[in-house]
């Protein structure tokens, strides 16, 4: 982080290639300051990732209960947690941005639009506020590859906290942005106001997550935190450039050229009708106890055969003695991991390596990403919603449905005949 040196009066940027090299102090405390936030961002990555199976197990059983017909009162009830647990689960979500853990978009963006665009979400608020918007957004800005959703929430955090910094303080106030090229290769964006600025003592402080000084109900202290981790993922940097008139925040953004392209492999969030697909036999692969039994909960509901198995070999030793149509089967397991236990489906020859989900908690983390990626597997990314889940079990059902030519596929055949010779 870079700041006003000490009785300064307001600094120029200074982030052009002529800049000076930090002195060494201040490059020490720079490096600090990064292992600092690299030691914070692994403990905030574990802490999210012990959240989700609980959250996920939580979400699921309250929808569940939802679709169960239960009386208003227990309804109103059953919504509430279903609401609150999607809460907890959208600040672990917040903290996964931080620990840079959320699978990057990369489309060509122009970063003048992002501002237009998160400025437009903000309009009213400004308006009723009386704050004032100094926009000078350079003409010719290079596109970038970038996520766009990723970087208006950044910007949308930097000017709230701007919003909020001159109602808390002088009622009103004027926020400036402003988009620049600095080099062929770099492009940066200011957002500043002219409010109290960051107090000296807590700047190095500001981009921790749930660090605040805001009131409780106004500030979570998450805001910079996602900035920060958005920021790096974008191999930029975020810097405050302090001053008595105002805090001025710095993105400084690599131009990346390239194709126009999105990659984000299985997909599976997003909102389509589910349409019911005839019962198949599914196993579930699934350390965690409880989100095993949610997805044969879930499935059994929707009327397949499904079985469940908490440790992979056991897995592996069933599917070679009974049929399934698909597997689900969970990224993060002792002994054999999903990338392994799919690998020994490929050795084998067994046709379930094209017929299988994986469901994750760490989508993001590079080894899991890299190997979603290659793989081209579909995946469910904790915590899912049961509607998710039951959309890609019925998106995968439907197309091996339909890749064996509308039949009954092995596991379900296996299953009609064992019916059939436990009628007879
Ligand atoms: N524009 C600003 N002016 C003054 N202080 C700021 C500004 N932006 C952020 N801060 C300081 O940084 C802290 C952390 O910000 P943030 O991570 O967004 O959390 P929150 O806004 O929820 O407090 C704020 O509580 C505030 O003290
Ligand atoms: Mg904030």
């Amino acid at each position: 982080m870079r700041r006003a040196a000490p009785g300064a009066a307001e600094p120029e940027l200074r982030f052009t290639a002529e800049a000076p090299p930090p002195q060494p102090d201040e490059f020490q405390s720079k490096l600090l300051q990064t292992e600092k936030m690299a030691a914070l961002g692994r403990m905030v990555s574990g802490i999210a990732h012990e959240l989700n199976n609980p959250l996920t197990a939580i979400m699921g059983y309250a929808q569940l209960l939802l679709s169960h017909g239960l009386r208003q009162d227990q309804l109103v009830e059953a919504r509430r947690v279903f609401q609150e647990a999607e809460r907890a689960s959208r600040i672990v979500k917040n903290l996964l941005y931080f620990a840079r853990e959320k699978n990057p978009e990369r489309t060509c963006v122009n970063l003048n639009e992002i501002v237009e665009r998160a400025l437009a979400l903000r309009s009213y608020e400004l308006r009723v506020q009386n704050n004032a918007v100094e926009c000078d957004l350079a003409p010719n800005l290079p596109q970038t590859l970038a996520d766009p959703h990723q970087l208006q929430q950044a910007v949308l955090n930097l000017v709230m906290n701007a919003e909020q910094a001159l109602v808390l303080s002088r009622g009103k106030g004027t926020i400036s942005i402003r988009t620049r090229t600095k080099s062929e290769k770099r492009i940066a964006l200011e957002i500043a106001d002219d409010g109290p600025g960051v107090p000296k003592e807590i700047a190095p402080r500001i981009f921790e997550p749930f660090f605040t000084t805001k009131p409780p109900g106004i500030g979570t202290g998450l805001g910079l935190s996602i900035v920060y981790g958005i920021v790096q993922q974008h191999d930029g940097e975020v810097t405050l450039e302090n001053s008595a008139g105002g805090a001025r925040f710095v993105i400084d953004l690599p131009v990346v050229a390239g194709q126009d392209a999105v990659e984000n492999g299985g997909k599976t969030r997003g909102v389509a009708a589910i349409v019911r697909v005839p019962s198949r036999r599914i196993m579930v692969v699934e350390d965690e106890p409880t989100i095993a039994q949610l997805v044969v909960d879930v499935l059994r509901e929707e009327g397949h055969h499904v079985d469940a198995v908490l440790d992979s070999q056991e897995g592996l030793a069933q599917i070679s003695h009974a049929s399934y149509d698909l597997v689900i089967c969970d990224l993060r397991m002792p002994r054999l991991d999903g990338p392994a236990f799919y690998d020994s489906l490929v050795r084998s020859g067994s046709p379930l390596a094209d017929r299988i989900i994986f469901i994750t908690g760490d989508t993001l983390a590079p080894r899991t990403a890299q190997f979603l990626q290659v793989s081209g597997l579909p995946f469910l990314a904790k915590p899912f919603l049961v509607q998710e889940l039951m959309l890609v079990v019925n998106q995968k059902l439907r197309a091996i449905h339909d890749a064996d030519g509308g039949e009954a596929t092995d596991g379900a055949k296996t299953e009609k005949a064992r019916t059939m010779s436990r009628k007879a």
